[in-house]
């Protein structure tokens, strides 16, 4: 294995998913079976949490390594392509690739229907090769443990060993599809030890700490992680909270006609990181991610995003 130290300016590497996403919508009730509804609107893109923060990091200019896996068929080379910009290491996987349609329905909710795909497959070994010893400002965030079975049953040593190679851990545990067990919890306690930023949403939290009181689940959850670790919680278009060595902060997001939320929590992750590698306080990478999720959201077809457009929203 190379373990040359990398000195670069600060960056954000991204251990995650990719998939194939087809958006589509509105629907304005669910069909009958049998039927054919023409979509107004539609996009194919990269999607999956790591792609969706890695493209966010790409939009606010942040330096940014995804790490990830494909398949090996055309999609896995289609997706390849989607991430210019980005430095790369995506594992090729013996399985199709991953897809999911996305129905946004008029209501502002949305359903997805998603194939295992190759996300199975990414393995310890490709993200320990490619996530480098750093000697620089680094953050590593670990996304979508519960899709990624290889990495799952050796997530709290996986965490452990980037926090040695020199990154701050950021940690995205997202849904897992088994609901939330008594196994699972305790899985994720293994997890947030090893944890310098918690990136949730509120039923996240509340199912993490199994209880409904979110107060109660946020001294809970804070408590089991690395001293000095900031918990922040993503409360959806009310914008976003975080706690951090006793102290409270919330940000209210901006309201915004948005059709498609899909990877919002990816891109508040993306501007919330960005801020907090440049040295800003709590207070300003909630801020950060509130803008850069508004900002991305709120443009559809997303394709259409330049490197770098939106770099203001994480301006200090
Ligand atoms: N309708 C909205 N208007 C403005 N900002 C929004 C809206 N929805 C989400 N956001 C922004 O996106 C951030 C993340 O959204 P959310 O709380 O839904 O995260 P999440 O549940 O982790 O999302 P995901 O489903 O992508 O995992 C919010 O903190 C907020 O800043
Ligand atoms: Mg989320």
């Amino acid at each position: 294995m190379d373990t040359a130290r990398l000195h670069l300016d600060p960056h954000l590497s991204i251990v995650g998913d990719v998939g194939v996403d087809l958006v589509l919508g509105t629907l304005d009730a669910w069909p009958r079976i049998g039927t054919e509804l023409l979509m107004p609107r539609s996009e194919l893109r990269a999607g999956g949490s790591g792609a969706n923060a890695a493209l966010a990091a790409r939009h606010i200019g942040l330096n940014t390594q995804l790490i990830s896996a494909v398949g090996n068929d055309h999609f896995g080379h289609w997706l390849a392509e989607q991430f210019t910009g980005i430095r790369c290491n995506l594992e090729a996987c013996d399985r199709e690739t991953t897809i999911s349609v996305g129905l946004m329905h008029a209501c502002g909710d949305r359903n997805f229907f998603t194939t295992h795909g190759h996300l199975q497959q990414l393995s310890v070994q490709h993200v320990l090769k490619h996530l480098r010893p750093t000697d620089a400002p680094a953050i590593a965030l670990f996304t979508a443990p519960f899709l990624l079975t290889e990495l799952r049953g050796r997530y709290a040593d996986l965490l452990a060993e980037a926090a040695t190679r020199g990154y701050r851990i950021a940690l995205d545990t997202g849904w897992p599809p088994e609901g939330w067990t008594p196994d699972v919890r305790d899985e994720v306690l293994t997890w947030l030890p090893h944890c310098d930023h918690l990136l949730i949403n509120e039923l996240e939290a509340r199912s993490i700490a199994g209880t409904e009181d979110l107060d109660a689940a946020l001294v809970l959850i804070g408590r089991e992680l690395k001293a000095g670790a900031s918990l922040v919680v993503k409360v959806g278009a009310r914008g976003a909270m975080g706690f951090e060595a006793g102290r409270r902060s919330a940000h209210d997001a901006e309201p915004a006609d948005i059709f498609d939320t899909i990877g919002a929590g990816d891109a508040f992750n993306a501007g919330y990181l960005a801020a907090r590698l440049r040295g800003g306080h709590l207070a300003e990478g909630l801020a950060a991610g509130c803008r850069t999720a508004r900002a991305i959201l709120s443009r559809f077809p997303r394709k259409t995003i330049r490197a770098g457009e939106f770099a203001d929203c994480i301006a200090a």
